[in-house]
């Protein structure tokens, strides 16, 4: 009986032993492994604290792959860029992303996934994010952000007015956005126009607010690591939002984007209880608004930096205005800059390429269904087990190797233009051209869809900045804030702190 006992927990120690993966051993043809010496957490700790100094470190040792045990998952890394393209190929036949993301998503938005969430997803950003969609929503975009970029000027007085870089960045970015996609108060008449306005900017101010203490919860949340305190605020604010961004008021808006009603509308048509939609619209916001305001402060704050850059980009930005016949002036028309005006900008895509570049950092991850081999680039061939998942990181991987961008940690504001002032393309490693040179908006099925609505709402922010305002830091030699490094993985990356800058207008 005695020996029963004892068999009986035995096999459940060694179960849960094998269960924490401490028995795993490299097999033949599998990428080194590092399981790190803490049982199932592995390498979770280091890799937390900072992923990219992390990575660096385990690519010096091993090269162009390697698999880690992190929190119970064994992850291969793949840091060789010419095998990007095979391995995106692959993201579509043998590996899964809802797999993870479907967790990922009911953790941070409450939002429990259909299967044909992505196919919809799909159809409306290519609808409504591209093509002439982008053209409608550019229009709108530009009207929410001279509505708030020009209301607090005062009388045209010019007055300096003073903020944190970051902040007013993020701050005008993001409500403009949210604005152009979710929609405006409706006004029924020229006076009822200035109230609705005002709503505006007042309710996009408050969401903005809410949203930043969401934002900096978000990668603790992500990671399930929030204390108790801060995980019953992460529950606080999603309900918040859920309410805040619920159907039944956004669909009260006007101007509503096709891209926020098209996917409302399918969710409902295929019998998606309402609170879940709430929800989805929450997801929504974060993806289209959580990263073009910070780009929006990167790009500024280094063109702030660089005198030559900010030249340059400033004599393109009147050039376009010179070339359609416009030109500020205290009480005069609002500048009208069409999607054809920003497809005239070389120098300013360079520099925004180039500040992606330097703070874009996802983590691309995806699921093995089936054991499968992997093909490298050198022609060598890895066995990847099924259960496992795989990740590129192409800020170490790619954006960061010398070899490919010299002094990759300087902003050079034409690193991605030609002699002869076209787009540059052409990035070699090895002396082999590489398929994907940077990868800000991520890769394969899941590519940010909208990466073209994106590099609009930037540009324009930037024009409107240059052509309305003057501005400064308020101390010129301060240095460019570090990198927080909490966040490496999530999308564009924040500072560890904020910057002081003034502007007034022109
Ligand atoms: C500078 C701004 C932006 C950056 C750097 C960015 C980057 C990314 C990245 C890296 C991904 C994940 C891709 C992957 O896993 O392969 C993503 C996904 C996504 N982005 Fe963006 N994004 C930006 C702006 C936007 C905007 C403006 C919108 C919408 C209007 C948007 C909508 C989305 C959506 C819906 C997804 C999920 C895609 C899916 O599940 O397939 N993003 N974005």
């Amino acid at each position: 009986m005695l020996l029963a006992i004892l068999l009986a927990l035995l096999a459940l120690v060694f179960g849960g032993l094998y269960m924490l993966g401490v028995f795993r051993k490299r097999r033949p043809n599998e990428p080194p492994l590092e399981k790190g010496t803490i049982p199932w957490l592995g390498y979770g700790i280091e890799f937390r604290k900072n992923t990219y100094a992390f990575l660096e470190k385990m690519q010096k040792k091993h090269g162009d792959i390697f698999t880690v045990q992190l929190a119970g998952y064994y992850i291969t890394f793949i840091t060789d860029p010419l095998s990007f393209g095979s391995i995106v190929k692959e993201f579509r036949a043998k590996l899964d992303f809802d797999d993870f993301a479907i967790h990922l998503v009911a953790r941070v938005f409450g939002y429990h996934s259909r299967t044909d969430d992505h196919k919809l997803l799909e159809k409306a950003s290519k609808k409504h994010l591209k093509g002439d969609g982008l053209v409608v929503i550019t229009k709108a975009m530009m009207k929410n952000l001279q509505n708030l970029m020009l209301h607090n000027i005062g009388d045209g007085q010019k007055k300096w007015q003073q903020d944190g870089l970051f902040h007013y960045s993020y701050n005008i970015v993001f409500r403009a956005g949210y604005l152009a996609l979710f929609g405006n108060e409706p006004a029924k008449n020229q006076e009822s126009l200035k109230k609705a306005k005002k709503f505006d900017q007042d309710h996009s101010d408050e969401l903005f607010g809410e949203f930043r203490k969401y934002d900096k919860l978000f990668p603790r949340l992500a990671y399930a690591v929030l204390p108790p305190k801060d995980k019953m605020e992460a529950e606080r604010l999603k309900r918040l939002f859920w309410t805040m961004l619920s159907v039944k008021r956004t669909l009260q808006k006007e101007n509503i984007s096709g891209w926020i009603t098209d996917q409302s509308q399918y969710k409902a048509e295929n019998g998606m209880p309402e609170y879940m939609q709430d929800r989805f619209m929450f997801l929504l916001l974060w993806a289209s608004q959580g990263n073009t305001g910070p780009a929006c402060f990167w790009l500024l704050l280094y063109l702030m930096k660089h005198p030559d850059a900010i030249e340059a980009v400033r004599g393109e930005v009147e050039n376009v205005l010179k070339e359609t016949g416009q030109q500020v002036k205290a009480g005069g028309p609002l500048i009208n800059l069409t999607r054809d005006m920003l497809l005239k900008t070389p120098i300013m895509d360079s520099a925004i390429e180039e500040t992606l570049r330097l703070t874009a950092a996802p983590m691309l991850t995806r699921s093995v269904k089936d054991d499968m081999i992997l093909k490298m680039s050198n022609g060598k061939k890895y066995a990847i087990r099924q259960g496992d998942l795989i990740a590129l990181f192409p800020y170490t991987a790619l954006h960061m190797d010398q070899d490919i961008y010299p002094e990759p940690k300087k902003f050079k504001y034409n690193r991605f233009l030609k002699k002869d002032g076209t787009k540059k393309t052409d990035f070699f490693k090895n002396g082999k051209l590489l398929k994907f040179f940077t990868m800000p908006w991520g890769a394969g099925t899941t590519i940010c869809p909208g990466r073209f609505f994106a590099v609009n709402e930037v540009k324009q922010f930037i024009f409107l900045m240059l052509s309305y305002f003057e501005f400064k830091l308020v101390n010129p030699k301060e240095e460019i804030p570090g990198i927080d490094q909490n966040r490496w993985g999530f999308g564009i990356m924040q500072p560890t702190h904020d910057i002081q800058f003034k502007y007034r207008l022109r």
